[in-house]
């Protein structure tokens, strides 16, 4: 039994991942594990055709970024210098920053949820994170949030996409919670609160483990 978690981090922009993906990180090193953060879209070449996507740099209709998610996605865990796969195998704890929950809520918001689920399949039979942690929010505050920290916005950080992709994410995760564990923790409060209910979280999956 691997005893280095494999955890993966959502929920929709602006909902306070990276920032408690760094806060985990400091908890965990801390506490002698070793650990490798990554994030989706990952900085590969397909990764980057994606953000180039994101900054409206160029065009693509959304069964194209749908199917470049899982290409990213497969290189993400199969790489052979940096992959998910290589790095647990090297015992780091893993985290990253999205991963195939994202695929099923940002595009099954503008397509059938069966399909993106079918086209991912191939990376969940590879690894299913230990925790999907789900960072839940209202929209109006993580769009807040966003427009507080940039100048401009990218191709989902609309108002009325993340409201549907919002709902998207409930739908997956009610689909899918006899498959995946997934741990929904409250994001519209401080980042201390959020921090410390994750950590709790993992406490007691370590200890059931
Ligand atoms: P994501 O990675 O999900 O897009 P970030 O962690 O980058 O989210 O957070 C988006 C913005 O909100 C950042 O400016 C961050 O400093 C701020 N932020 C993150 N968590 C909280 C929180 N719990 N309360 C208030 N602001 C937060
Ligand atoms: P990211 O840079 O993580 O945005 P944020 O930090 O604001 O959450 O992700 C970029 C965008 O990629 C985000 O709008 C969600 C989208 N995305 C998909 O559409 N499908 C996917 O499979 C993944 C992983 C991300």
């Amino acid at each position: 039994m691997r005893k280095n978690l494999f955890i993966a981090f959502e929920g929709i922009d602006g909902s306070g991942k990276s920032t408690q993906v760094k806060l985990l990180t400091e908890h965990l090193e801390k506490s002698g594990h070793k650990v490798y953060c990554t994030v989706e879209p990952t900085n590969s070449h397909i990764g980057s055709i994606i953000r180039s996507i994101f900054s409206h740099k160029i065009e693509a209709d959304h069964r194209t970024i749908a199917g470049l998610f899982v290409a990213d996605r497969l290189d993400h865990l199969l790489n052979k210098t940096d992959g998910i796969l290589k790095k647990l195998d090297e015992g780091y704890t893993v985290i990253t920053d999205r991963y195939y929950l994202s695929s099923y809520a940002y595009h099954g918001a503008h397509m059938p949820l069966e399909w993106v689920i079918g086209a991912n399949s191939l990376s969940a039979d590879l690894m299913r994170p230990d925790i999907n942690i789900y960072i839940d929010i209202f929209p109006e505050i993580s769009m807040a949030r966003l427009k507080k920290g940039r100048t401009s916005l990218e191709l989902f950080e609309t108002m009325e996409n993340l409201i549907i992709v919002r709902e998207k994410y409930y739908e997956a995760i009610e689909k899918l919670k006899s498959v995946e564990k997934i741990f929904i923790t409250d994001g519209n409060r401080s980042q201390e609160l959020i921090a410390a209910d994750i950590r709790h979280h993992l406490s007691i999956l370590t200890l059931n483990t």
